[in-house]
């Protein structure tokens, strides 16, 4: 079929041609966002889901349906080795400028930018000085103790009398907040805690992997008066249906039976492989419908494609070390699987392997179910390590074995 009209889109991030089964959640995020903006209590919202289910593109439809109801929105994606000050600071300051054009003058939005600027001194963020300076003067002894815990909280209380003096509320989306530091998620927290209570029109809309239920728990204990985290999971096999046949009908383009069924049966229902599947599918195909045949023909460089692209940029930020205990793991299976008995598997004791797994788990690889279990943030990493790490086994004989005799 004419590649040049293929409506399927494997990309991290890419909206999707039918955003299908997630319905519910965007309806939570419609009601939440309409309270805030009516100053009624409500809690802020963490999308928690594995790789490739869906929740960048789900931020990002909320993020349309925020600024249609006249929300300004702030977008950022938390970072391995950024820090939150770093990456809030530049868009806070968009917003807070544009809040300062947006009428007659504001004391609010003018102690927004103060406080901005000393917030700014206080924790020493250097930018490049043309792209921030900010021409008013600092408000001295206003979030600028250096100490983020206290810090940011004022200042978004600061941004949030802004934007209620403009009438206008300001969702803030972060993408991949597992990424936030201990510290830093424990100032977020306050923070939204800060302007819940003074009922302050900001929101926070998120997504992460798993681990940042643990994360936010272990930074608040009251995180989870603040936040609930719904999961966004594989879709189900009508919606996962849907996901590919309506775009292509949409093109005039049918199935044959049993193909879309083949198809969600290998992809899991996940969202990703379901776009590479169609993509790959599509290509393949001489004319309408889309048969067995064309099936077969696909999948296998829908395969590849994922392994040189979806599965591939995880692995290649692994070290060696890293490497050996997913393989470990995959050696188990797809998991969740008992941290000892991967240790088990590498020839080594719990504790030994303790460090390397808390890597993994900072890394966003893997993530733990339950107490003593780890699982893949990726959905079929094991049958991709297998596939890539081939020829590897389990050591013959334990390394701690072989330090006894
Ligand atoms: N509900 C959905 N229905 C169909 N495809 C989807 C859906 N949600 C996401 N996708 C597709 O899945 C892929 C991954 O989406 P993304 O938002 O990047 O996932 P995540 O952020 O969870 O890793 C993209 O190609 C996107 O088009
Ligand atoms: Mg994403």
């Amino acid at each position: 079929m004419d590649p040049i009209r293929n409506p399927y889109v494997p990309g991290a991030g890419a909206q999707p041609p039918a955003l299908t089964g997630r319905e519910d959640l965007l309806e939570r995020a419609r009601v939440m966002l309409e309270r805030v903006r009516l100053g009624r209590p409500t809690k802020s919202f963490i999308a928690v889901g594995l790789r490739g289910v869906g929740k960048t593109v789900l931020l990002n439809r909320v993020r349309q349906m925020a600024e249609t109801i006249g929300y300004r929105a702030v977008f950022i994606e938390a970072h391995e080795h950024k820090s939150l000050p770093e990456l809030l600071v530049p868009p806070l300051r968009r917003v807070l400028l544009e809040f300062d054009r947006l009428g007659a003058l504001s004391e609010q939005v003018k102690r927004g930018l103060r406080v901005l600027k000393s917030f700014m001194s206080g924790i020493k963020l250097r930018y490049a000085e043309a792209e921030l300076a900010l021409d008013i003067d600092s408000e001295h002894g206003a979030a600028d103790s250096g100490d983020i815990e206290a810090d940011l909280p004022e200042l978004f209380a600061s941004l949030g009398k802004a934007a209620a003096a403009r009438s206008v509320p300001v969702v803030l989306f972060i993408d991949e907040i597992q990424y936030l530091g201990e510290k830093d998620m424990s100032a977020l927290i306050m923070s939204l805690h800060r302007v819940a209570q003074e009922n302050l029109p900001v929101v926070l809309v998120a997504a992460g992997l798993p681990q940042v239920v643990g994360l936010s728990g272990r930074s608040k204990s009251y995180a989870e008066r603040l936040f609930d985290f719904p999961p966004v999971d594989a879709l189900g096999e009508a919606d996962a249906t849907r996901a590919l046949s309506a775009p292509a009908e949409a093109e005039g383009v049918s199935y044959e039976p049993d193909v879309l069924n083949d198809i969600i049966v290998t992809t899991l229902g996940y969202p990703y492989f379901l776009q590479e599947a169609g993509y790959h599918v599509w290509n393949a195909a001489e004319r309408s419908p889309i048969s067995q045949a064309d099936l077969r023909r696909a999948m296998p460089l829908a395969l590849q494609r994922l392994d040189e692209s979806f599965f591939r940029v995880r692995f290649d930020r692994l070290t060696p070390r890293e490497k050996e205990y997913l393989r470990a793991m995959a050696q188990l299976g797809p998991g969740p699987h008992r941290s000892g008995e991967i240790a088990e598997m590498l020839g080594m004791g719990v504790r030994t392997a303790g460090p390397l797994r808390n890597g993994l788990l900072i890394k966003g690889m893997i993530y733990s179910p339950a107490h003593g279990d780890t699982a893949f943030t990726v959905p079929l990493f094991d049958a991709f390590l297998r596939r890539i790490m081939p020829d590897w086994s389990p050591p013959e004989r334990p390394i701690e074995s072989q330090r006894k005799t």
